[in-house]
């Protein structure tokens, strides 16, 4: 596997990360600042939050309903509120919750934030954006950290989303998710298809050798 994996898996590294992530840090984007909790998928380690704080910030936000599905330390909905957006911030992750409660007050915004399991709690919701930085890597999660990276060992998480998704999609609004080239794209796109989603890239991005892409979802 390639860099990213081994950066997760590696006994050093693991330890390493382990240690570092044992006590909240700081994340930044431009002006925005969070803590990030242990627990709470650190946006340190891969690049594929920055790649969507970037991309979201290219949207037009103004006045815009956005969810952030699985939202993490919440920065892309702080990013999109301090955008004039109406944001949604969503998590099965209790610790991610309550410390992005902080963080939206740290940062003077204000965002509704949701405990949901992908949208068990958000029927009959509709949004402009959705905006999804998924977890990829096949197995089973131990832990609610680890779910923030492991999607099941049969792919359970896209199973539930793609089956989920097409009820909060219309013909104007927007999906886009991140994935980089070390998960299975091929198997996540065949549960899209599975749920007559396609799937089209708009943004390809090397960074430290590894590709990243958004892909917008579409019915
Ligand atoms: C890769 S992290 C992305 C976090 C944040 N959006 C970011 O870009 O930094 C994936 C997030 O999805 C959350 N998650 C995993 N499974 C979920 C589910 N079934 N429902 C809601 N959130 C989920 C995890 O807790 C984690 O916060």
């Amino acid at each position: 596997m390639r860099t990213f994996i081994k950066k997760i898996v590696s006994p050093f590294l693991q330890k390493t990360s382990k240690i570092y992530l044992s006590k909240p840090r700081k994340y930044k984007y431009k002006d925005i600042s969070v803590w990030v909790e242990p627990s709470v998928f650190p946006p340190f380690i891969t690049i594929s939050t920055k790649l969507l704080l970037e991309f979201t910030e290219t949207l037009p936000l103004e006045e815009k309903t956005v969810l952030e599905l699985g939202c993490g330390c919440g920065i892309i909905s702080i990013l999109a509120a301090k955008n004039k957006a109406k944001a949604t911030a969503s998590d099965i992750n209790t610790i991610a919750l309550d410390a992005l409660e902080k963080n939206a007050k740290d940062n003077r915004v204000s965002i509704e934030i949701l405990h949901s399991d992908l949208f068990e709690n958000l029927k009959n919701r509709s949004f402009d954006y959705i905006i999804i930085n998924p977890p990829y890597y096949p197995k089973n999660p131990d832990s609610i950290a680890e779910r923030a990276w492991f999607c099941g060992k049969d792919f359970e998480y896209f199973e539930n989303l793609f089956r989920q998704l097409p009820d909060f999609m219309t013909k104007t609004n927007e999906v886009y998710m991140i994935l980089s080239e070390d998960c299975k794209r091929d198997t996540i796109f065949a549960i899209a298809e599975k749920n007559n989603l396609s799937v089209k890239c708009i943004v390809e991005k090397t960074v430290f050798k590894e590709v990243n892409y958004i892909y917008k979802i579409n019915l």
